[in-house]
């Protein structure tokens, strides 16, 4: 649990780097490696707006191209304008179908906010999901 609890933290600190000048809404992510790495990321926004990147899929990225492939838990927060509050930030659809291609059913997405955190698996965020093995006949 302690373990969890800096993993928010972590997210909470990545908040500090978005790039949010269009939406003014802030989102950090930290992703635990199965041999105990932390990849955070933030949202990086674009004047052209399809061309932003959302903070889990930055931390995803940043860690796959490390070569890390096993991943155990993700911590996420966002907020509009000011300090964390009781609201959670869930991941988006492109998001969680990212966390499909490198994660099992049973990895832990943490949502964090002020009020505490709420753990949900990858399977009950994206039930009936497409992967890579869908592509296998
Ligand atoms: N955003 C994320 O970073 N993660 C999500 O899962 C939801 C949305 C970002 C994208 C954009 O910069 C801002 O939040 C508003 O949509």
């Amino acid at each position: 649990m302690t373990d969890i609890i800096a993993l928010a933290e972590s997210a909470k600190k990545a908040m500090e780097n978005s790039h949010s000048p269009y939406s003014g809404f802030r989102v950090g992510a930290a992703l635990l490696c199965e041999d105990g790495t932390v990849y955070t990321g933030c949202n990086i926004e674009n004047a052209s707006y399809s061309a932003t990147c959302c903070a889990e899929r930055t931390a995803f990225f940043k860690a796959v191209s490390d070569g890390k492939l096993n991943f155990t838990d993700l911590a996420v927060c966002g907020v509009k304008d000011g300090e964390l509050e009781g609201t959670f930030c869930p991941p988006c659809g492109v998001c969680r179908q990212v966390m499909r291609e490198f994660c099992r059913d049973n990895f832990k997405i943490h949502l964090v906010s002020a009020a505490g955190i709420k753990t949900l698996t990858l399977a009950e965020l994206l039930p009936l999901s497409f992967g890579p093995e869908n592509l296998n006949g």
